[in-house]
């Protein structure tokens, strides 16, 4: 890891360090003869954009699903806002302020748009159906006019969008976002990119950004990690995340 890498980290100025919103430590991960995640982690502070990059294979969606309780880990921990969650459930996660999407959508298809929505809102720990949060974030990501369509029914840039809704109908601290802008147009990334600063400034969340646009990822992220093979190769800066030869071999040798 380089000095500026460090510094990213290390430089939180004199007095007590602020406890992270996020923080997964030292993750062990194994499936069957594979080690996915060999010690990787992260750290998240509230309205941070961390970008997560790595090639093909290197644990990103591993370490996301083990941040969110999708999977269990073999080693490690995780602590959201101060407190261990290394244990807790799925359900219980997204009830303390973890919101995910998923690399292959896993929205309700015979459900409307609305109703995607408002199944986000009630899994979460605000309760009550609270229709008008729901109708204000329909708004917000410019759903109104599609709420009452059929989710399979539409382009699949615009149920992309249902995911963060979905995601965000809860009003999560955390927001994990695992190839949000696969399969969408130039158009649609643009938008996204402006979501995502939206979500960030005037909601306060902590957004873990997994994508392989890279001009997406190093121009919204705050701070970029780099996994390979289920190991932290750099965290830092954006912009220097490529001027680091282990980040290049690492996506030359995956090619
Ligand atoms: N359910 C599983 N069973 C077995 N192996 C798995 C499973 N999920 C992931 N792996 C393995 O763990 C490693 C990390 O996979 P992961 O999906 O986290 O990578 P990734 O960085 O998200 O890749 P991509 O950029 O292609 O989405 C890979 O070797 C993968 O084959
Ligand atoms: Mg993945």
């Amino acid at each position: 890891m380089s000095a500026s890498a460090l510094a990213g980290t290390a430089g939180r100025g004199a007095g007590a360090p602020a406890t992270p919103l996020l923080e997964a430590s030292r993750i062990i991960k194994r499936f069957a003869g594979v080690t996915a995640l060999n010690g990787a982690g992260l750290t998240l502070a509230a309205g941070e954009v961390l970008g997560l990059i790595g090639p093909n294979g290197s644990g990103k969606t591993t370490l996301v699903n083990c941040v969110s309780g999708v999977l269990p880990i073999d080693g490690g921990e995780i602590r959201l806002k101060g407190r261990a969650v290394t244990r807790a459930s799925r359900v219980e996660r997204a009830r303390l302020g973890i919101a995910r999407t998923f690399q292959n959508l896993k929205l309700f298809g015979e459900l409307t748009v609305r109703d995607n929505v408002m199944v986000g809102r009630n899994a979460s720990r605000t309760r009550g159906s609270d229709r008008d949060a729901v109708e204000a974030l329909l708004a917000d990501l410019h759903l109104t006019d599609l709420a009452r369509e059929v989710v399979s029914a539409l382009p699949y840039g615009h149920q992309r969008r249902v995911e963060i809704a979905r995601a965000l109908a809860g009003d999560p601290d955390v927001l994990l976002l695992d190839e949000p802008a696969a399969g969408l147009n130039d158009g649609e990334t643009a938008e996204l990119r402006g979501l995502l600063h939206r979500v960030r400034r005037e909601r306060g969340c902590g957004i873990v950004l997994i994508d392989h646009d890279m001009n997406l990822v190093l121009g919204v992220s705050n701070r970029v990690q780099v996994l390979d093979e289920g190991r932290i190769i750099y965290e830092g800066a954006p912009q220097d995340a490529f001027k680091q030869p282990e980040v290049v071999d690492a996506y030359l040798g995956s090619a």
